[in-house]
């Protein structure tokens, strides 16, 4: 605990002063420090990353042999490699560098996969895949899927990257919402407690896993791919705040405070949750 209240401040303290590399090895070594039989290529199973896990784990890893997506996964494959309007998704992503060098700046704008898809669903032709369609996460679990076990490269230097990390880091401290929880109430001082049932997941690695593919939510919705940036809605909602909708910029800036936070960790994705 003395840990996390000395590591809780710090961002506000040196928000201005401290390099991101360090933050970032900061941030990095806390939960190592915390779960020190986890090594840092193993943050990338979400809750399952934690020895407290171990139970769920046996079955997440049962699963994953024959994992619930696959059906919904094969389909999206193929599409993929489609051609419509003479392009395929194939060829017009092959512009961008591998899924775990994104969010990337092209032109002076930061780059998530899904606006890259989108992009290239626009030269296809194609309107179906609005940005919160279930084919858009299939089609980016597809791209992402081509990256697994590449480390997270993600440039520490950019300055748009960089404005946007600060904002990201900003959101993710902050208390706020009904409960008056920030983001790291949760995945930095409860990683690895009991949450209403649920284990909490650690921040560390948190990008690497997605798009994940809920079970429950396949039963429910008829769509069980989840993407980041739900994640982040559903997360919000839990903490009583007005969720920001898919496209606004907070939700990149988190994404880009993450997966900076993640550099170094191999893409996972996608994988199962219940
Ligand atoms: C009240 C506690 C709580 C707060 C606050 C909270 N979350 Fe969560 N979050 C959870 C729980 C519980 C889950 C589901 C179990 C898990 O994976 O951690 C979850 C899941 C996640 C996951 C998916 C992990 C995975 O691999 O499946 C991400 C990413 C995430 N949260 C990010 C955030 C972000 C970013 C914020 C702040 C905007 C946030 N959470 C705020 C409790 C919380």
């Amino acid at each position: 605990m003395f840990m996390t209240v000395i590591f809780a401040g710090a961002p506000c303290i040196h928000a201005q002063s401290v390099a991101i590399d360090e933050e970032v090895e900061q941030f990095q070594g806390f939960f190592l420090e915390r779960f020190f039989s986890v090594s840092l290529e193993e943050f990338n199973e979400g809750p399952y990353s934690l020895p407290q896990s171990a139970r769920q784990a046996a079955t997440f890893h049962f699963l994953e042999q024959l994992p619930p997506y696959m059906h919904d996964l094969i389909p999206a494959r193929s599409e993929w490699n489609r051609t419509y309007n003479g392009v395929t998704l194939k060829k017009c992503m092959a512009q961008y560098p591998p899924a775990n060098q994104f969010p990337y700046v092209i032109d002076n704008q930061v780059m998530s996969i899904e606006m890259a898809i989108l992009g290239c669903l626009a030269l296809q032709d194609r309107s179906f895949a609005e940005s919160d369609s279930m084919e858009l996460a299939a089609l980016t679990a597809v791209f992402r899927e081509q990256a697994r076990g590449l480390a997270n490269q993600v440039s520490l230097d950019d300055e748009k990257l960089k404005t946007l990390y600060r904002e990201g880091r900003r959101i993710f401290w902050a208390r706020q919402g009904q409960y008056n929880y920030s983001c790291a109430s949760c995945h930095v001082q409860n990683a690895g407690n009991t949450l209403a049932g649920e284990l909490v997941s650690p921040a560390l690695g948190h990008t690497t896993a997605f798009p994940v593919y809920s079970q429950t939510r396949a039963s429910r919705a008829g769509n069980g791919w989840v993407t980041l940036h739900e994640q982040y809605q559903r997360c919000m909602s839990r903490m009583g705040v007005v969720t920001p909708t898919l496209g606004d910029q907070r939700l990149l800036a988190l994404e880009v405070f993450q997966t900076m936070n993640d550099v170094s960790i191999p893409l996972k994705a996608p994988q199962s949750r219940p």
